[in-house]
């Protein structure tokens, strides 16, 4: 019998090595090395060819445009992440941690989809648990089609046959080919897999949304490879302790990655927040110190989000750290420049920020709420309900100005706010227009007398 003769492959980058080596010499990775059987027949997969185009270069005009209107599903929020619906023969991925509700979402889409042809095909779930889960949703059945199948070549064969408007695949992580003798889910298994899945669905023009799972470092598992090729990559976050669940879109070449769309889970599946603005503050932190709200901006949306900070003494030598929903390097930036530019002895103490409703806010302009929360602990004075705050500090404990704020300011006036705070240096925003005390700040010493009446 002939010897298999096996490789070490990357599972972040590809990187091929005969020996087990612990750091990859081409992306740096440590502990990436896995042994693979090195494939019998390599498969033919070359480049994206519509059928009768020519390999010939070709200026634009040469190129026939015909018309491909997007297809819209019955999911507003998700047609906004993709920038105005599916492409035919676009390449999504949806990524996400186990159990975040990445299934759920799929099948909705394919249940609303009624005037298009779908083909479900999922590796991990049985028709029967796939038919509960429809009936938990509530959607009629429609005309969407399911398969249980975890082989690429009958994935292939069935699309092929069938000839759906969109194929989801749940999950690519389970899909493998006969023609490659390494383990499904293996780097070479889910490059190869998806790379025919592409080439099905450019010439077919064929849409597809195909399920990722999320490694424990929350990239999509294994291979960045495959980010780059599909055409839409699409992150599904949220707290599974929370019911709020955010579709971002990482990677989109037929559109903006500025979009966010939101979701609620209960239970009968995913319910679209069409307005965010105000879900995420609570009604109940009258008169409560550590607590600041932060007019933000996702996507094109804004909306207020509160902020709450806890400061107490450190207990031991390091004092401890801790932020969910905010970048902690960024915190822990803002705590220098409050100890360095306004004087506060935060090194020695406990803090711990948190951001309602489970999300992750990215927004700089959070910045300026996140400081009054942690002073407004610090002193243990509350911040009045109705203040806002939108604005970014500088590392010299300036106050910079930040985008679209008047869309800020005219959803914290919506919302009933009094009062909000943002950078002095603001330009070319008419305030007369807002029915709301806007404070214009340049430092940080002014937040803090302004609001606590300190220093
Ligand atoms: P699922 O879509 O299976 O997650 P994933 O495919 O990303 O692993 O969803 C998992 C969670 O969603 C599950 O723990 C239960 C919850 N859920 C609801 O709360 N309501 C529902 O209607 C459904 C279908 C699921
Ligand atoms: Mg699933």
């Amino acid at each position: 019998m002939a010897k298999v003769k096996t490789v070490f492959v990357c599972q972040s980058c590809g990187y091929q090595s005969p020996k087990w080596i612990g750091r990859c010499t081409s992306c740096g990775e440590w502990n990436t090395f896995t042994e693979e059987i090195q494939r019998s027949a390599s498969v033919q997969l070359g480049t994206v060819l519509a059928p009768g185009q020519s390999a010939r270069p070709v200026t634009l005009d040469e190129i026939n445009l015909v018309e491909m209107p997007r297809i819209l599903t019955g999911d507003t929020e998700f047609n906004r992440v993709l920038g105005g619906g599916m492409v035919p023969g676009g390449l999504i991925l949806l990524g996400g941690e186990p159990g975040i509700g990445k299934s759920t979402l799929v099948l909705q889409i394919a249940l609303q989809l009624k005037e298009r042809k779908v083909l479900y095909i999922s590796g991990e779930e049985s028709l029967q648990q796939l038919r509960m889960r429809a009936d938990r949703l509530g959607e009629k059945h429609g005309k969407c089609l399911f398969l249980c199948e975890t082989r690429l070549e009958e994935v292939l064969a069935q699309t092929e046959r069938e000839m759906p408007d969109l194929l989801i695949l749940d999950s690519i992580q389970t899909i493998s080919s006969e023609s490659i003798e390494s383990t499904a889910g293996s780097i070479s298994q889910i490059r190869e897999c998806t790379l025919a899945l592409m080439k099905l669905a450019k010439s077919r023009g064929i849409s597809m949304i195909l399920i990722g799972h999320i490694n424990k470092e929350g990239n999509l598992a294994g291979p960045k490879v495959l980010e780059h090729i599909v055409d839409t990559v699409l992150q599904f976050e949220g707290d599974r302790n929370h019911v709020y669940r955010i579709v971002r879109s990482v990677k989109n070449r037929f559109g903006s990655t500025d979009e966010m769309g939101i979701y609620e889970m209960n239970q009968s599946g995913l319910k679209e927040v069409t307005n965010p603005s105000g879900m995420l503050l609570s009604e109940h932190n009258e008169g409560l110190s550590g607590t600041a709200t932060a007019a933000t901006v996702e996507g094109m949306r804004p909306f207020l989000i509160e902020v709450q900070a806890l400061v107490s003494s450190a207990a031991y030598g390091t004092p401890q750290r801790s932020a969910t929903g905010f970048d902690i390097r960024r915190m822990n930036m803002l705590l220098a420049v409050l100890e360095k530019r306004a004087g506060f002895k935060l090194m020695v103490k406990d803090v711990f920020l948190n951001i309602a409703g489970g999300l992750r806010v990215d927004d700089p302009a959070m910045d300026l709420a996140v400081v009054s929360a942690i002073l407004s602990s610090n002193f243990d004075l509350p911040i009045a309900k109705e203040t806002a705050f939108a604005g970014e500090i500088g590392l010299s404990g300036e106050i910079r100005p930040v985008s679209r704020i008047e869309q800020r300011l005219a959803e914290a006036q919506k919302l009933g706010f009094r009062e909000i705070y943002i950078s002095k240096y603001t330009k070319g925003v008419d305030f007369k227009r807002f029915d709301i005390r806007i404070h214009q700040i340049e430092r940080l010493d002014k937040l803090v007398r302004s609001l606590f009446g300190k220093g």
